[in-house]
C-alpha cells in the first residue's frame, strides 16, 4: 500500500507520484487548502489538499484525527519559507491526488500529545498512547539492548535455553502467583519467581554456559521499578569463579553502551562490599552520582554525655552517623522541619542537625539546640572526620544501625536529588561481600539475603556453626545509578552445604525433601562448580532511555495494584470452571 514510510520519503523523489498510508495526526483548515500530518511508525509527512480537487477535497474535510488513510500523490518542495527544520520531511510536501479511507476512528479519549492525561486513562487504551514516538523509540530501543546482550551472548558460547513456567515455586523473596492444576484438584503449579534452579540444573547437564530472556512472576509490593511480571536476562555459567564471571559481564555491558552510543562506562567498574555501601552510602545499591556521604560517629558517640546518640551508640548493633550537606546552612528552619518530618516517616525519632558557621571556632561556630550537650572533643573531631567548611549543614542519624542508614541513605537520595547534587552519566558498581543471612525479627529465624542456594565464601565456613549472622556469601550486585539492576552468585553445588544451609535457614529434613529433594538428588550427581546472575532487562532498558519507571519500557504493564486496564485482568471466571478446579471462592469480587 506503500512506496515510503512517512517519516522518510527521500528528497530524490520530489516530482515523483508516491504511495503513502498511514493516520491522520493533524488537520489544519487554511485559507482554503487542507494540511494533513500523516503519521506512522517513521514519523510525520505533510498532505497538501487543494480545493481545485473538488470532490477528493470534500473526502478530505471528513477526515479526523486518528483515522486511517492510503494517499498517492506528487512530492514537490515546500514553498520557501514554509519549511519545518523540525522534521525530517520537514522540506516536502506531498499534493494529494487520489484519497482511500482505510478505517475510520471515533473521537479520542485524550489527545496522544497532552502531557497532562493520566497514566490510568493512557494503560486503558494502550493502543493509542503507543501510537507516541516516545512509547515507540523505547520499545524498539528494548529490542535493540535485547538483540545486543543476545548477540555477545551467542558469540560467546552461551545457549539460549526455556525453562517452565508452570512448575514449582522458587523462593526469591515475594510470594508466588498460583496456577491450580485441574487433572490434581487441590495442587498448584507456581509461576516462576526466576528460573534459578532449572538454570542450576542445565549446568548439573552439563550445557555450561546458558541464557534466557524469561519472563518472572513475583506477588509483591509494587514500585516505580517493580512490576508482577517483569523480565530478566538470567544467565548462569559452569567452571568460571566470581572473578571471571563478574569480568565477562562487565565486558557485556560496557560492550552493550558502546554499541547503543551510551556514555563509556568505568574500566574497571568499581566495587564496594556491602559493609563498605552501608557505611559510607546507608544503601547496598547507592547512586554514586551523588557526592553526598556518611560519617562513622559510632566510637565517638559511646563517650558524650548527650544521651541520644550515647544510647544509640552502645546499643549492640547501635549506629551514630552524619550526613553533611555541602552549603545546606541555605536550608532554613522551614525546610529542616521539613527533613525531620521525612525521617520521622521513615521510623527515626528525630533528626538532630547542626549548622557550621565557622568550623574554626568552636563551639560557638555552629548553630544548633544539640551543640550545648557535645563536648569539645566531640566537636573536633566531628568537624575533622565530616571535613564540614563554613555553610554546612550536619544531619545526623541515631538508633538502630538499621534504622540508621535507611533513614540516612534515603535523605542522602533525596537530597541529593532535589538539590541537583548528581552529576550526569551513568555511574555502575558492583556490591559484593554480602552477608548471608539476614535476621527475620517476625520469624524469628535467619533467611537467605539472596537466596539459599548461594554458596557462602570458603574463609567464613567455619562461622557457620558458631555466628552465621557473620558469615559472607559469594554473591555480587550490579548496582546503576541507585537501582540494582543485576543480581547473582556462584551457587553451592556439594549437596551436604546445602543441606546445612536449608537447616539454618529453618528448614527440616522432611521439608527438606519435599520442597527440594530434586536439587539435593540432582547436586548428587556430580555438580559443576558454577554460577551467574540475573539482570533486570526492565530497569536497564528504563536506565538507559532515561525512562522514569519501568511502565514507560514495558508494552503492556500492570498498574501499582496489580491490574490490567486494558483486559481488565485479573477477572472472575464461570463456577464450571471453579468446579472443574476443585475450587471454592471464599471472598467475592467486588463488581
Ligand atoms: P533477583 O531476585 O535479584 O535475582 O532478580 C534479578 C534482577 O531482576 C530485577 N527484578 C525486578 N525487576 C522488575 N520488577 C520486579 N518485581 C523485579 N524483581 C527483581 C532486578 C534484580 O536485580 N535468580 C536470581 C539471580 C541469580 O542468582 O542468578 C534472581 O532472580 O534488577
Ligand atoms: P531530644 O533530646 O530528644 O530533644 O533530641 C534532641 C535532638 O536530637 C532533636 O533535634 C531530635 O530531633 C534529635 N534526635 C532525637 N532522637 C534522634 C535519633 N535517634 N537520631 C537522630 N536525631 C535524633
Amino acid at each position: 500500500m506503500r512506496d515510503h514510510p512517512c517519516g522518510a520519503i527521500p528528497e530524490n523523489t520530489v516530482g515523483q507520484r508516491v504511495r503513502l498510508a498511514g493516520w491522520v495526526h493533524h488537520r489544519r483548515d487554511h485559507g482554503g487548502v487542507i494540511f494533513i500530518d500523516l503519521r506512522d511508525f517513521s514519523g510525520l509527512v505533510q498532505l497538501v489538499f487543494s480545493p481545485e480537487e473538488g470532490e477528493l477535497f470534500a473526502r478530505a474535510e471528513r477526515l479526523r484525527a486518528e483515522f486511517v488513510i492510503a494517499v498517492q500523490g506528487e512530492v514537490s518542495l515546500r514553498p520557501p519559507g514554509t519549511e519545518n527544520p523540525d522534521l525530517a520531511t520537514g522540506r516536502i510536501e506531498i499534493r494529494v491526488r487520489a484519497l482511500e479511507i482505510l478505517n475510520r476512528a471515533e473521537a479520542l479519549p485524550f489527545s496522544l500529545d497532552d502531557p497532562e492525561t493520566s497514566e490510568e486513562v493512557r494503560l486503558r487504551y494502550r493502543y493509542l498512547d503507543l501510537r507516541r514516538p516516545l512509547l515507540q523509540n523505547r520499545l524498539r530501543q528494548r529490542a535493540s539492548i535485547a538483540r545486543l546482550l543476545r548477540a555477545f551472548l551467542d558469540a560467546r558460547g552461551f545457549v539460549e535455553v526455556e525453562t517452565p513456567i508452570l512448575t514449582r515455586a522458587t523462593p526469591e523473596g515475594a510470594r508466588d502467583y498460583l496456577v491450580p492444576s485441574r487433572i490434581h484438584p487441590g495442587r498448584f503449579f507456581a509461576l516462576p519467581q526466576s528460573p534459578q534452579l532449572f538454570k542450576q540444573i542445565l549446568m548439573i547437564g552439563g550445557l555450561d554456559r546458558y541464557y534466557q530472556i524469561v519472563r518472572c512472576f513475583r506477588d509483591e509490593d509494587l514500585r516505580a521499578d517493580r512490576q508482577p511480571e517483569f523480565t530478566q536476562l538470567d544467565i548462569e555459567t559452569s567452571f568460571l569463579d566470581e572473578e571471571a564471571f563478574m569480568g565477562l559481564m562487565e565486558e557485556m555491558v560496557r560492550t552493550l553502551f558502546h554499541r547503543l552510543e551510551a556514555p563509556a562506562l568505568p574500566d574497571p567498574i568499581p566495587r564496594l562490599t556491602y559493609a563498605e555501601a552501608l557505611a559510607r552510602y546507608g544503601s547496598d545499591k547507592p547512586d554514586l552520582r551523588n557526592p553526598l556521604v556518611l560519617t562513622e560517629l559510632t566510637d565517638l558517640a559511646q563517650h558524650t554525655a548527650f544521651k541520644v546518640f550515647q544510647d544509640a551508640a552502645r546499643l549492640p548493633d547501635g549506629r551514630v552517623a552524619a550526613l553533611r550537606l555541602p552549603r545546606g546552612g541555605a536550608l532554613s528552619r522551614g525546610q529542616i522541619d521539613e527533613l525531620t518530618g521525612f525521617a520521622k516517616s521513615l521510623g527515626a525519632p528525630g533528626l538532630a542537625w547542626i549548622r557550621v558557621t565557622d568550623p574554626a571556632r568552636l563551639p560557638d561556630g555552629l548553630a544548633s539546640p544539640i551543640v550545648k550537650f557535645l563536648e569539645p572533643g566531640f566537636l573536633r573531631t566531628l568537624i575533622e572526620r565530616t571535613g564540614a567548611l563554613a555553610g554546612d549543614l550536619l544531619l545526623f542519624g541515631a538508633g538502630a544501625a538499621k534504622g540508621v542508614n535507611e533513614v540516612l541513605g534515603q535523605l542522602r537520595t533525596r537530597l541529593g536529588r532535589d538539590l541537583g547534587l548528581l552529576r550526569d552519566g551513568f555511574a555502575p558498581l558492583w556490591v559484593v561481600d554480602f552477608p548471608m543471612f539476614e535476621w527475620s525479627e517476625e520469624e524469628h529465624r535467619f533467611q537467605a539475603l539472596h537466596h539459599p542456594f548461594t554458596a557462602p565464601k570458603a574463609m567464613d565456613l567455619p562461622l557457620l556453626g558458631e555466628d552465621p549472622a557473620r558469615v559472607r556469601s559469594r554473591a555480587y550486585d550490579l548496582v546503576l545509578n541507585g537501582y540494582e539492576v543485576g543480581g547473582g552468585s556462584i551457587r553451592i553445588h556439594d549437596p551436604d552445604l546445602q543441606r546445612q544451609i536449608f537447616a539454618l535457614l529453618g528448614l527440616a529434613p522432611a521439608e527438606m525433601e519435599e520442597k527440594f529433594g530434586f536439587l539435593l538428588e540432582a547436586l548428587s550427581f556430580g555438580a559443576p562448580p558454577h554460577g551467574g546472575m540475573a539482570f533486570g532487562l526492565d530497569r536497564l532498558v528504563m536506565l538507559m532511555t532515561g525512562a522514569e519507571n519501568i511502565r514507560e519500557v514495558i508494552a503492556f504493564p500492570k498498574t501499582h495494584s496489580a491490574t490490567d486496564l486494558l483486559t481488565g485482568a485479573p477477572g472472575t471466571v464461570t463456577v464450571t470452571q471453579l468446579r472443574e478446579l476443585g475450587i471454592q471462592v471464599r471472598t467475592r469480587p467486588e463488581p
